[in-house]
């Protein structure tokens, strides 16, 4: 008898944070990298919710809370969801949990029997097909190329339906694209869903603040509301308001989901800190005015990065609306040989060549489900980025 389950067998650990943490590494032993695997600002958490933690430890606010989070962080997030997306939630139908991460991780395991089918738009979130995998269930992926604008078409999103499916999870602003769906695109997508009434919707919003060029952000809940009963709204304060370390995700949806999801967490986490609730309650009442200020920088970077990328020999880089990432094809590298002879096959040669030759770290498409593509997060200072770009544009260049 194997010591270790099987569900074990069928995941690895996420190939993001193996890059992040590799690139660490070899800082630390003195090499001179650059890292762009991260998919964190790299802004400090605004001062007023620094503040709001710090008077939530002084205050006492240091006992266990309830599961889907203390009654003011939901009155919080039932007023965000309402102020910002048309969508009208009661406390109970809210659920808190360490991050997305973990919200949407409750969800699966709360509603996937075994086979049951996740339709996963590819290019995706590393995590998705995992977290659906250790809930044994299957995730069906959906190949959405950079022709299609990196988005789920309704046709192929109608071909990608069986008995079978209970989800599909989009994400918009993308990540690893950026790439965002409109109101119109929503709205076609919406109209197959309506045809399959017992599929449920995943809407993964987290990069809803990280948007460029006057985008109009909407959710799929608000924007067909006959898809209400049936859709998991997922947020947090990772991305907009840079508390990744804080881990806080919640989500508002139907209160027999929610409460599933809360005895699963209830099992686990129990709840995430009660300093980090605290906190977040300032994040989503307190000002929004360093929102816009930090994209502006992010968009000065997508432009420089874009920019630097299509001056590159063999990449080709769409401009994002969203999000911190950007997701340039490699096709027309693959096949080249590097200095020394080694043969670029795949997005994993690639980069592993970029970090060898030039220490850049970046992520490989196969990670995110679509090839030849890499992603860069350009959540880094411009200066960095200025010089990765450079030394992509060498390691290009001296391929042969
Ligand atoms: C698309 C997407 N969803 C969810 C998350 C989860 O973020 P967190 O757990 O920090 O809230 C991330 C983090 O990288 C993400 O990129």
């Amino acid at each position: 008898m194997s010591f270790l389950a099987a569900r074990l067998a069928r995941i690895k650990p996420s190939p993001t944070i193996a890059v992040t943490t590799k690139a660490a590494q070899l800082k630390a032993e003195g090499h001179d990298v650059i890292g762009l695997g991260a998919g964190e600002p790299d802004f400090d958490t605004p001062e007023n919710i620094r503040a709001a933690a710090i008077k939530a430890i002084e205050g006492g606010e240091t006992r266990y809370t309830p599961v889907a989070g203390t009654p003011a962080l939901r009155k919080a997030i039932v007023a965000k969801f309402a102020r910002e997306n048309g969508l009208r939630y009661g406390l109970d139908q809210i659920t808190v949990g360490c991050g997305g991460k973990q919200v949407i991780y409750n969800a699966l395991m709360a509603t996937l029997d075994a086979g049951d089918e996740v339709i996963i738009p590819a290019p995706y979130w590393v995590s998705y097909p995992d977290m659906t995998l250790l809930a044994e269930g299957k995730p069906v992926i959906v190949p959405c190329p950079q022709s299609d604008g990196f988005k789920l078409t309704p046709a192929a999103l109608e071909r990608a339906i069986t008995k079978r499916t209970k989800w599909l999870i989009l994400n918009s602003p993308s990540n690893p694209t950026g790439a965002a769906y409109s109101a119109a695109e929503l709205k076609e997508l919406a109209a197959v869903l309506l045809k399959h009434p017992e599929i449920w919707l995943l809407s993964d919003d987290i990069y809803e603040h990280v948007i460029y060029d006057g985008f109009a952000f909407v959710t799929i809940a608000a924007v067909e509301p006959r898809l209400y009963e049936r859709t998991l709204t997922v947020n947090g304060v990772s991305k907009a308001y840079c508390m990744t370390g804080w881990r806080l995700g919640y989500a508002g949806g139907p209160k027999a989901l929610i409460e599933a999801m809360n005895a699963v967490e209830s099992h686990s986490s129990t709840h995430t800190s009660s300093i980090t609730q605290a906190a977040a309650v300032e994040a989503l009442n307190g000002p929004q005015s360093f929102i816009p200020r930090h994209n502006e920088t992010f968009r000065q970077r997508r432009d420089l990065v874009v920019a630097m990328l299509n001056q590159t020999k063999g990449l080709s880089c769409t401009r994002p609306t969203g999000a911190f990432y950007v997701y340039p094809s490699c096709a027309g590298v693959i096949g080249k040989a590097a200095p020394g002879g080694r043969r670029i096959s795949t997005d994993d040669d690639f980069v592993t060549y970029l970090l060898e030759s030039e220490g850049v770290a970046a992520v490989q498409g196969s990670a995110f489900g679509l090839s030849p593509h890499f992603r860069i997060s350009y959540a880094t200072s411009t200066e960095l980025l200025e010089e990765a770009c450079r030394r992509i544009q060498r390691a290009a260049a001296a391929l042969a």
